[in-house]
C-alpha cells in the first residue's frame, strides 16, 4: 500500500470544496486523537470495497481521509471504523453486502466505540436505505455516490453523534477536484475521467445510482496524471462507465470539449507515464479515431474491454444497446486487424428476458467469430426500477443455468486458445507484486493484461521488465527474465 497522500498540500488545491473537506479532516483529527487517548492505542479503520474499478478508486479517497484523520488501516472488520463501499449492479452484490454487514454487528457488540458506515451505489436505492434503517439499526452513517466527496464532513458528524446519520442526494452536477487519495499501488493508479452514464441499457441500474454523464475537464485530468507521474506512477487506467463518450456533455465551442481519442493522446504525452489503460468503452461510440490513436501509440495497452452483453439482434434491441450483432463483429475484427497484438475481452449477460437457447447461440457465434481473449459472464439479475424488470418474458432459472453453462464452456475454450498464442514471445511486464503462493516468484502484467509469474527479487516491483513467456497455464504464464 502506497502511503503517498496526493493533493494534501494546500497550495496545490484549486477546489474550495476540497479545502473545506481538509478543514473537516483537521477537526476529525482532534476527535480521533481523543479516542486514541481513551483506548490507549491507535484507532483502526477498515474500508471494504465491492464492485468495479470506480468503487475501488472511491475507496482510495475514503481511506485517505481516514488515515489523515489518524486511523490506522487494517484489513479486517474488527476495527474502530468500518466502511462498506457498495455495489448494486446485480442482486448477489447486494446480498454480499447485507451478509457482511450482519456479521459486522457482532464486532460492534464487543467494541462500544465502533462506528459502521455504508456508502456507494446500493445506498442510492431508496429501498436499500429503508432496509438498513429497519433491520440494521447498528449502522452509524449512510451516504451515497453523489456526496462521497464530503466524507470528511460526515465522518465528523458521525464521531459526534450516537444516532444514525443519513445523507443521500438524488443527483448532482458537480465534480470535486483535489480530494486526498491513498493509492493501493505506488506504481499504478485509476484516474476518473467521467462519472455517471446516459445510456440506459434496460437491464442496468447504473444510470439511476450514478447519475448523468459528467466529464472532468481535460486540464484537471492531465494535471492529476502529471502529479501521479511525479509521484512514481507508471501506469494509469482512465475510468468511466462509458469512456468513449468522454466530453459529449461539454458545450460546443467549449475549449474543454475534446474527444476521447485526443484525451488519450494527451495522457500518453505525460512524462513518466509508460502505460495507459481505459475502462469501459461502449461499442456504439468506438470510433475510428480511437482505434488509430491506440494503433499508433505503443504506450496504450494492447487490451480493449468491449462489452458485448448479447449477440442476438432482438435481445440487443430490447437491451437498448444501439448496435447489432453484425456491427459488433465488424468493430471487433477491425480492431484486431488494425491493432494485431490486441486482447479483446468482454462482458456477457445470459438470461435477459426473452433470451432462449437460439438467442444464446447467437452470442456463442459472436464469441467464436471474435475469439474473445476472456469474458466476464453474468446471469441476468432483475433490478427494480429498470425497464427490463417489467418485461413479461423473464426466463426460468433452470433454462438460464443451462444456457449459461453452455456459453461459459465456449468462453473458456476460446480464452485458453487465445492465451496459448503468446508462448515463446518476449514481453514487457509491469511488475505488480510478489506471488501469493510462492515468495520466490514475482507477478507481472503484460500490456494485453495477461499475468506472468517469474523468478525475481521484490525490489523489481513497480518496474517494467522484459520476460519471456515460457509456459502457458490456461490464463497465465510462467516466464523468466531476459
Ligand atoms: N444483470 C446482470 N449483469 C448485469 N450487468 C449490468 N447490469 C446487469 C444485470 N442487471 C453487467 C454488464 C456490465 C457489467 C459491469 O455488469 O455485463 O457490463
Ligand atoms: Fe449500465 Fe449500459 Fe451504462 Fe454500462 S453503458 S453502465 S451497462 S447503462
Amino acid at each position: 500500500m502506497s502511503i503517498n497522500i496526493l493533493n494534501s498540500q494546500r497550495n496545490d488545491i484549486k477546489d474550495d470544496e476540497s479545502l473545506k473537506q481538509l478543514g473537516f479532516i483537521e477537526l476529525a483529527k482532534k476527535k480521533v486523537a481523543a479516542l486514541e487517548k481513551e483506548l490507549g492505542r491507535k484507532p483502526t479503520a477498515c474500508v471494504v470495497t465491492f464492485g468495479c474499478q470506480m468503487n475501488a478508486r472511491d475507496s482510495e479517497k475514503l481511506l485517505a481521509t481516514l488515515k489523515l484523520a489518524g486511523y490506522e488501516e487494517v484489513e479486517t472488520e474488527d476495527a474502530d471504523f468500518v466502511i462498506y463501499n457498495t455495489c448494486t449492479v446485480r442482486d448477489n452484490a447486494d446480498q454480499r453486502v447485507y451478509g457482511r454487514l450482519g456479521q459486522c454487528s457482532n464486532h460492534k457488540k464487543n467494541n462500544p466505540h465502533m462506528k459502521i458506515a455504508i456508502c456507494g451505489c446500493l445506498m442510492q436505492e431508496p429501498g436499500a436505505v429503508e432496509k438498513i434503517q429497519k433491520s440494521y439499526r447498528f449502522v452509524d452513517l449512510i451516504f451515497g455516490t453523489h456526496n462521497i466527496y464530503k466524507f470528511a464532513e460526515l465522518l465528523n458528524s458521525c464521531l459526534d453523534s450516537d444516532r444514525m446519520i443519513i445523507d443521500i442526494w438524488k443527483e448532482t452536477d458537480r465534480i470535486v477536484e483535489d480530494l486526498p487519495v491513498l493509492r493501493k499501488y505506488a506504481f499504478k493508479s485509476g484516474v476518473n475521467i467521467m462519472f455517471g452514464c446516459d445510456n440506459y441499457c434496460t437491464y442496468c441500474i447504473v444510470p439511476y445510482v450514478r447519475g448523468r454523464e459528467r466529464s472532468r475537464s481535460p486540464k484537471d485530468i492531465v494535471r492529476e496524471i502529471e502529479k501521479l507521474a511525479a509521484d512514481g506512477v507508471k501506469e494509469v487506467m482512465l475510468l468511466g462507465q462509458n469512456v468513449n463518450s468522454y466530453g459529449f456533455d461539454f458545450k460546443d465551442g467549449d475549449s474543454d470539449k475534446i474527444s476521447f481519442a485526443k484525451l488519450l493522446e494527451m495522457v500518453c504525452e505525460v512524462e513518466g507515464i509508460e502505460r495507459v489503460r481505459f475502462m469501459t468503452p461502449h461499442p456504439k461510440d468506438f470510433s475510428d479515431d480511437v482505434i488509430d490513436v491506440i494503433a499508433g501509440n505503443p504506450k496504450i495497452a494492447r487490451h480493449i474491454h468491449l462489452p458485448l452483453q448479447a449477440g442476438n439482434n432482438e435481445v440487443l434491441r430490447r437491451m437498448n444497446r444501439k448496435y447489432t450483432k453484425e456491427q459488433f463483429i465488424d468493430l471487433a475484427l477491425k480492431i484486431r486487424e488494425r491493432i494485431p497484438d490486441v486482447a479483446i475481452t468482454t462482458d456477457i449477460i445470459v438470461g435477459f428476458p426473452g433470451e432462449g437457447e437460439a438467442e444464446v447461440d447467437d452470442t456463442i457465434d459472436v464469441i467464436k467469430k471474435v475469439q474473445f481473449d476472456n469474458a466476464f459472464t453474468f446471469i441476468y439479475s432483475k433490478r427494480a426500477g429498470t425497464p427490463a424488470a417489467k418485461f413479461e418474458d423473464q426466463v426460468p432459472e433452470e433454462e438460464v443455468k443451462k444456457n449459461f453453462d453452455k456459453l461459459l464452456k465456449v468462453v473458456q475454450d476460446t480464452a485458453r486458445d487465445q492465451a496459448s498464442k503468446h508462448q515463446g514471445k518476449v514481453e514487457t511486464v509491469l511488475v505488480e507484486s510478489v506471488n501469493e503462493q510462492d515468495e520466490s516468484l514475482l507477478t507481472g502484467r503484460m500490456s494485453n493484461n495477461t499475468l506472468v509469474h517469474f523468478k525475481g527479487e521484490k525490489d523489481l516491483i513497480g518496474e517494467m521488465v522484459r520476460v519471456s513467456l515460457d509456459e502457458c497455464h490456461g490464463f497465465y504464464y510462467m516466464g523468466s527474465r531476459v
